[in-house]
């Protein structure tokens, strides 16, 4: 007799993570094949990628050491974290931002990753809509599907940045259903590399105060932003959920460390769900997190490798035929309308790998309706690369 699966077991596959499985098998094709190997022309180019290709910055290794060499125990900690992580970042929204935020409202994570499910478990019901714009970072939507919740997309274009707006919010309240019961903003976003500047924010965030919506903003790109600094929402509202984490800025993916800031009310429910789920954060990873504060300067040499990549990019990708290009305020993404190169982004994508070894993700990814005619391109890698891969795509576009 056939078992039954649950609802939650048919969450869509995060796109990306397919394609870098295919970029990773085209290195291995090559590294078997004496003549490819020996042809760095052949080499992939991972611009399919949404994380810095540096590591962690020396001091955090460092301190892990230490922490290793220490013969602590390493067990499990509180799970909202240890207290000098708690605080450091405390002190980080001072010196920042200039915005008080007491670090008992701060709760370390298992990345923003494992911070999405307990900030949607602590405000929502089974049921609940939750408002974003589309094109859309896709683990919001899956996530919050596999809990149980109703995702509300808005369709964002050009027009906005690929940013929502509170026409998108007025119109979706005066629908059958009301107003959302939340609503998901990132700024700097991911796909399009847009912001939602400091008028926007306060605007947004004064509309789900009005509304009574509950808003949670994506932090997670702050630091990377190449016009203005990125305004956190902790300025414009009193009872917004942040989401953010060591991934990006950092440099630390793979330490699976994020972080939430929560109002009052959702501390000691965040505090129970992640005893239960997660127990607590990993330990050695928020022993060495603690140093993370003092490398700003290295930190900063990523960023200034990102704003070439960007520079070179912006200059060049027009010249191969991707003249529609969002603005790339933030992130390390530029996300390329294609619509006049091709209908059908994923058979693109999967061609560019094949023919010239350049990866990018197609944009049904993040847009389910408009993706086909999408990519992005993430220049988190070396500048070299993003220069080859400028090469590779205008060569490509000539033939
Ligand atoms: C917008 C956004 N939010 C959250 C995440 C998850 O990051 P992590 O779990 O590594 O902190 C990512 C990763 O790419 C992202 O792009």
């Amino acid at each position: 007799m056939p078992l039954k699966t649950g609802r939650a077991a048919s969450v869509p596959a995060f796109i990306v993570m397919d394609i870098i499985k295919a970029a990773n098998a085209r290195d291995s094709a090559r590294a078997a094949d004496r003549a490819m190997a020996a042809d760095p022309a052949t080499r992939t180019i991972h611009m399919e990628v949404g994380q810095p290709s540096t590591g962690a910055p020396r001091g955090v290794v460092e301190a892990a050491k230490r922490a290793l060499d220490s013969g602590a125990a390493l067990g499990y900690t509180e799970a909202l974290g240890i207290p000098p992580l708690r605080a450091a970042l405390a002190a980080h929204y001072r010196d920042t931002y200039k915005v008080e935020v007491p670090p008992d409202r701060i709760a370390i994570t298992v990345g923003a990753s494992g911070a999405f499910p307990l900030a949607f478990l602590a405000a929502f019901d089974p049921g609940d809509r939750i408002a974003l714009a589309t094109p859309f970072y896709p683990p919001y939507v899956n996530i919050l599907q596999a809990l149980g919740f109703r995702p509300v997309l808005m369709e964002a274009g050009a027009d906005s940045r690929f940013q929502p707006t509170i026409a998108m919010l007025e119109a979706l309240a005066a629908g059958p259903e009301g107003p959302p019961d939340g609503l998901i903003i990132a700024s700097p976003c991911n796909p399009a590399g847009t912001m939602l500047h400091a008028d926007e924010l306060a605007g947004l965030a004064a509309w789900c105060e009005r509304r009574g919506v509950r808003l949670i903003a994506d932090e997670i790109y702050h630091g990377l932003a190449y016009e203005q600094p990125a305004e956190t929402i902790l300025r414009y509202s009193r009872t917004a959920i942040v989401v953010n984490s060591f991934s990006k800025y950092f440099s630390m993916t793979g330490w699976r460390l994020g972080w939430l800031v929560l109002p009052e009310d959702l501390v000691r429910p965040v505090e129970c769900l992640t005893q239960n789920l997660f127990i607590s954060p990993p330990t050695i990873s928020q022993q060495a997190a603690v140093a993370a504060f003092d490398c700003h300067e290295e930190l900063q040499a990523n960023i200034r490798r990102y704003a070439e990549n960007r520079a070179l990019l912006l200059a060049e990708l027009p010249q191969a035929g991707f003249d529609r290009l969002a603005p790339a305020e933030g992130a390390f993404y530029i996300y390329a309308d294609v619509g006049h190169l091709t209908n059908d982004s994923m058979e693109f994508c999967r061609r560019m790998l094949s023919e010239i070894g350049v990866a990018a993700t197609p944009g049904l990814d993040f847009d389910r309706g408009r993706g086909s005619r999408f990519l992005r391109f993430s220049f988190a890698g070396s500048t070299a690369d993003m220069a080859e891969a400028a090469r590779r795509l205008k060569g490509w576009r000539a033939r």
